[in-house]
């Protein structure tokens, strides 16, 4: 929602609406007398070397619901359900949720709010721990979709609309099906046609976008699943669309029939009652700031910095990126790379030691760079001129290899019911003596959050080296 207005100087300006912004501007220039929490009030009762740190500003507008006409987010109320509907409106959703604790509390509402004990859910194998922790708390079932492999690059592929049909096709009682879309490291799978075998077989489709915030401002990016028939989505508007960490929103689709209030419910049974208003506001000023001219300028600069960055990973001849391929494509604004010579635990030590270049995750394979919205494109330019260094000089690959199997790629063997196995009666063994047990917790490093074991699955030798730093694992008592 933009505003046309005129300068002073009788300059046309665009003017974005950002409610909880303006709200909370307006509390910080009107301050009151404070008796309520937070008890730091503006930041006198904490440590002077914090405040110094954050600012003093920064903790005078910490402040939660309830005050000052900022609204509340349970029920969504004032600027809060204003910022909320206009977020929808710029997704083109029905909905929107802001969520706080990040896409995790979307991806549980909707679990606790639209799934039921002895539903089967159609999911990934690699979808993010908190779908999983979801079943734990609505005690439905997941049904594996084991997507391809990529096991050059050592991660997922995407997800075949076959196998989903599949799927449909052999179960009854099938609750939904609720895929990823892209991958972490970039890969995006058919939703359209995903979409279609949904309807055909009437079952909900749920797409965790939780990297693909920027999708639906930018034509060269993937289409978001919101208008490609999903029913809801999740955005992790922290990942790369702007917002302040944790910040997230669940968007319900514009046709979708899912049961909004039970969604709605679940959110507030999960969420804290004291939201923090910054991060509101920081989800209201990215939703803002990506649908202004300036937001657009900056995700056309992330993709042609890009664009940019892959055409001169091109011309190295020692390093590799993934590109999209034959069934299968990739968000331009990902790129995952690996070195013939060196791992990729070993090239982003490189690149951190002796280049002050930070990534977003590396394994073995290789590792993963985004290019974001705030990146320049001189910040581009140096990382092309390190990785050429990289290219033209003779690295030892002695140190910084962990020979640990980073991403889980098992095909699970269930054995109970992952609520059941959750809650069962456990006991602590040596991983060695865990082989052949039942697995009573979940094991899903992060990133990228995937699972290695879940409760109430069998335990094989497969897993150890997935396990290196763990000792002993909760099994279910025999
Ligand atoms: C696919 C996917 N879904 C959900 C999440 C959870 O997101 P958040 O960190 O915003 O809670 C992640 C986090 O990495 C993720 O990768």
């Amino acid at each position: 929602m933009t505003d046309v207005i005129k300068t002073p100087e009788n300059k046309v300006q665009i003017k974005v609406k950002a409610p909880i912004v303006e709200a909370l501007k307006n509390a910080y220039d009107n301050q009151s007398y404070q008796f309520h929490i937070p008890g730091h009030t503006r930041g006198n009762g904490t440590l002077e070397d914090f405040r110094k740190l954050v600012g003093k500003k920064a903790l005078s507008i910490d402040t939660t619901d309830e005050f000052d006409g900022l609204g509340t987010l349970h029920p969504a109320t004032g600027p809060i359900k204003e910022a909320q509907e206009l977020a929808a409106k710029a997704f083109g959703a029905q909905k929107t949720f802001f969520l706080l604790n990040g896409s995790t509390a979307g991806n549980l509402a909707l679990a606790m709010g639209l799934t039921k004990k002895g539903q089967k859910i159609i999911t990934n194998r690699n979808c993010h721990r908190s779908i999983m922790t979801g079943m734990i708390l609505s005690g439905a079932d997941p049904l594996w979709i084991i997507p391809k492999q990529l096991t050059d690059w050592g991660i997922w592929g995407n997800i075949d609309p076959e196998s989903v049909e599949n799927l449909l096709k052999e179960n009854q009682n099938v609750g939904m099906v609720w895929i990823t879309n892209p991958t972490y490291e970039g890969v995006v799978s058919d939703v359209k046609s995903i979409s279609q075998v949904c309807k055909k077989y009437n079952v909900p489709l749920i797409v965790d976008e939780a990297h693909a915030t920027l999708w639906s401002f930018n034509d060269d990016l993937p289409e978001s699943a919101l208008t490609q028939g999903a029913d809801a989505v999740v955005h992790s508007l922290h990942k790369t669309g702007g917002s302040m960490s944790q910040s997230s929103m669940l968007h319900i689709a514009k046709d979708s029939c899912l049961d909004i209030a039970a969604v709605e419910k679940a959110l507030k049974l999960l969420h804290t009652t004291s939201p923090s208003l910054m991060l509101l506001a920081s989800l209201d000023a990215a939703r803002a700031n990506l649908e202004s001219p300036r937001g657009k300028k900056q995700i056309e600069k992330a993709v042609k910095n890009a664009k940019y960055l892959r055409n001169e990973i091109d011309k190295l001849k020692t390093i590799h990126q993934l590109k999209g391929d034959f069934g299968y494509k990739t968000d331009v604004t990902k790129i995952f790379i690996k070195s013939d010579k060196l791992s990729g635990k070993r090239l982003e030590s490189i690149l951190e030691i002796d280049f002050n270049i930070e990534v977003e995750s590396a394994t073995d394979n290789g590792l993963l760079i985004l290019s974001n919205i705030g990146n320049s494109k001189r910040d581009i330019k140096y990382l092309v001129k390190c990785l050429k260094k990289i290219d033209e000089t003779e690295y030892s690959d002695i140190y910084y290899m962990e020979n640990r199997k980073h991403m889980p790629m098992i095909t699970p063997q269930i054995k109970m019911n992952l609520r059941e196995a959750y809650y069962s009666d456990k006991e602590t063994v040596s991983k060695e003596m865990a082989i052949g047990r039942i697995s009573a917790e979940m094991i899903a490093e992060c990133p990228p959050g995937i699972s290695i074991l879940l409760p109430g699955e069998l335990i094989t030798k497969a897993h150890l080296p997935y396990l290196l730093d763990y000792d002993t694992i909760d099994v279910i008592k025999e």
